[in-house]
């Protein structure tokens, strides 16, 4: 079959917004304009799309948006998208505009959307953007650079009054799924402990004696990094300072992770991604989603992408373990009973 020559594309931003979106949409502008076409900034997700909140794109509409946080487009998690009723109404308003062509910037469930509107004839390309990086084709997704070294500056800073009060300190992070954020941070902050929506075996006891032995080993802080997914920080505080009479306190960083000025490394991806993604509509592709894999942009067909799973790399979780006091610590010990 011919492969269709996109004159018209819109861009939208879904599901929870995250640092960089801005230098992806300003991207697809850009390079869109730039490619002789025209360019539609779609508000509010798939729910703006299915409401008309749509605006036609000049460069200057994105003038001063590569620096900000969240996206300028707003976004949305549209429930109507799930629905025959809300696919249909979707390629209604793209047909009404002219969109032939529509890059989606967001996570899995957005790309499920995308697919189904390819599904009706319209040319879609996805652009992974998450602060979770739980998109299973793709080693990079747009905002979790600047999430975790958001978590990281933070959690240093718990650290730094932990330390001087002679706390345990349970930090909490987002991921209700995926525990990247807390693991990075894991090695990054040099937390006791990590817990993880995939791997947290429930074993408090196990937690307990950790800070127990630390301790008496002198240590004067103890901090545990918590992903929102294990969550309870709070209850799990009162918990532990009653069974090792340590003061613990729970801090829970919430969506402050998701806002704030992107990092260079996602403004640059994001940038990249966003041109990737108008190319590949130029090039009369579609069902696509853009990633970085070893070291290179490239991208997936949508289904293979949704089919692919991600495991949470076990070297990262073994040498967060081995890097932590508790580890080295326990050598010390066996070292001092050997005395
Ligand atoms: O964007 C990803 C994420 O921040 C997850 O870590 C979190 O579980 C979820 O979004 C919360 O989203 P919201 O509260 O905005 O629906």
């Amino acid at each position: 079959m011919a492969e269709k020559k996109i004159k018209t594309i819109g861009v939208l931003t879904s599901g929870g917004d995250a640092p960089g979106m801005n230098a992806a949409i300003r991207a697809v502008v850009r390079h869109g304009l730039a490619r002789g076409m025209n360019v539609y900034g779609i508000k509010r997700g798939y729910t703006g799309l299915m409401e008309e909140d749509i605006k036609e794109m000049k460069a200057s509409d994105v003038s001063d948006t590569i620096e900000k946080g969240g996206t300028v487009l707003g976004t949305a998690r549209c429930k109507e998208m799930r629905t025959p009723e809300g696919i249909a109404r979707a390629v209604e308003v793209c047909h009404k505009y002219g969109i032939e062509g529509l890059v989606v910037i967001g996570g899995d469930g957005s790309y499920r959307g995308a697919e189904k509107l390819a599904n009706e004839g319209i040319n879609v390309v996805g652009v992974p953007g998450t602060i979770d990086l739980d998109i299973a084709c793709t080693e990079y997704t747009i905002g979790f650079d600047t999430a975790v070294n958001t978590a990281m500056e933070a959690i240093d800073k718990v650290r730094d009054t932990s330390s001087s009060h002679e706390r345990c300190s349970i930090i909490e992070v987002m991921g209700r799924n995926a525990g990247y954020i807390a693991l990075w941070c894991g090695i990054a902050n040099g937390a006791e402990d990590v817990l993880l929506p995939e791997r947290y075996d429930y074993d408090e006891q196990k937690l307990i004696d950790n800070i127990i032995d630390n301790r008496r080993r002198g240590k004067t802080h103890h901090i545990i990094i918590n992903a929102e997914g294990v969550g309870h920080s709070a209850s799990m505080a009162r918990r532990i300072e009653a069974a090792t009479g340590m003061e613990t306190r729970a801090t829970i960083l919430g969506y402050m992770q998701r806002g704030g000025s992107p990092t260079c490394k996602d403004r640059v991806y994001a940038s990249t991604m966003g041109c990737l993604a108008v190319d590949l509509l130029a090039a009369g592709k579609t069902k696509r989603v853009v990633s970085y894999c070893k070291g290179e942009f490239c991208d997936f067909d949508i289904n293979e992408a949704l089919a692919m799973t991600k495991e949470i790399d076990n070297y990262q979780i073994e040498i967060c373990g081995s890097l932590s006091h508790n580890y080295y610590k326990s050598e010390a010990a066996l070292k001092d009973e050997e005395l």
